[in-house]
């Protein structure tokens, strides 16, 4: 084999020995570099005779034209291979499921607040909203439930720094039955109401919670009696649960602003929670002292009132034991009601 023809074979295998393509640049500069081997064969020529300069000039271009091309198709399956090492290195993977909209849901507790705005709204009655910072006298004195009153300690409360303008200080309220007096006090009767909100109170286990809703009821008129509170409770209990198979019976109570009072008792006659009577609101009518708060005379106007827990509500539609898994906002728990 020629010593040409041997340049050729072994530029071949120093380009392919490149692995990337600064080898290669190195590679090539063995052999078409300045001192390369094929350049020293050129420099060589010129010291030849005409005959052999032509022929074996000829010669040498021959074979620095194929390590030319050879060096052409070794870059260029360098270069691609370069690039599928890098598409490999970026690559997104666009077959991969994406992880799509969570969609919200209403949360338990305010499905039931809206499933009795509903219930009650289809018979007559008004929904209204107020204040969850209460003044003394709104949460307790027009409530027939004077200072220093015993019944007050029956709802311990989170009171503010700030006090109103009788120097008393404000405080989260612990029911709903201030908006009796707010609602009555700037509507005419008749007065037929509903107010559900947050309420709060020094309390925290498995059914309570320093914070939680209650729905306020209130059915004020010249003719209203405790058969009115019966018939629309257990309707709308009934309607609640979406059962007639549901018993409701009215224990004696006391509520300083009802008179008399009872606390209101439900019984399932079928299901999870067949046959355990079941406390379920308080009620009563409305304490004649509380309706001249309201701006009325008592001797014409009366009516009843009722408190009922909306988590209570909700966890016996449910069969949740713990309240406080309302709260934990733990989304296994939640999307069960989504
Ligand atoms: N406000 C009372 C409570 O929170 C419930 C109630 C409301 C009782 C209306 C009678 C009338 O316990």
């Amino acid at each position: 084999m020629t010593e040409l023809a041997r340049l050729v074979e072994e530029a071949e295998l120093a380009f392919s020995q490149a692995a990337d393509s600064a080898a290669l640049e190195n590679a090539k500069a063995l052999f078409l570099g300045k001192n390369g081997a094929l350049t020293e064969q050129l420099k060589a020529l010129g010291k030849a005779d005409a005959e052999t300069k032509k022929t074996l000039g000829a010669a040498i271009n021959g074979v620095k034209q194929q390590i030319e091309s050879l060096l052409a198709n070794r870059r260029a399956s360098i270069a691609e291979s370069e690039l599928n090492r890098r598409l490999a290195a970026e690559a997104i993977d666009v077959s991969q499921d994406g992880r799509g909209h969570a969609v919200g849901a209403i949360h338990p507790v305010i499905r039931s607040w809206r499933r009795v705005e509903e219930l009650f709204q289809s018979i007559g009655f008004d929904v209204a909203d107020g204040p969850e910072i209460e003044t003394d006298w709104m949460n307790f004195t027009a409530l027939n439930n004077p200072e220093n009153h015993p019944a007050r300690s029956m709802q311990d409360t989170f009171y503010l720094e700030k006090k109103d303008e009788t120097g008393l200080p404000l405080l989260l309220r612990t029911h709903t039955s201030p908006m009796q007096v707010r609602y009555a006090r700037t509507h005419k009767p008749p007065i037929k109401v509903i107010a559900p909100g947050r309420t709060y109170r020094v309390d925290s286990d498995a059914t309570h919670s320093p914070m939680f809703h209650q729905v306020e009821g209130l059915w004020i008129d010249e003719h209203i009696s405790f058969a009115d509170l019966k018939g629309v409770y257990t309707d709308f209990l009934q309607r609640f649960y979406e059962t007639d198979q549901l018993q409701v019976r009215f224990r004696p109570s006391f509520f300083p602003f009802t008179e008399p009072s009872a606390e209101i008792d439900m019984r399932f006659e079928s299901g999870p929670l067949k046959g355990r009577w079941l406390e379920i609101a308080g009620s009563g009518q409305v304490h004649p002292k509380v309706v001249r708060h309201f701006g009325l005379d008592p001797e014409r106007y009366i009516g009843f009132a009722f408190g009922t827990g909306l988590e209570r509500m909700t966890m016996l539609r449910y069969g949740i034991s713990d309240l406080r898994l309302f709260f934990d906002n733990d989304l296994r728990f939640l999307r069960q009601f989504a």
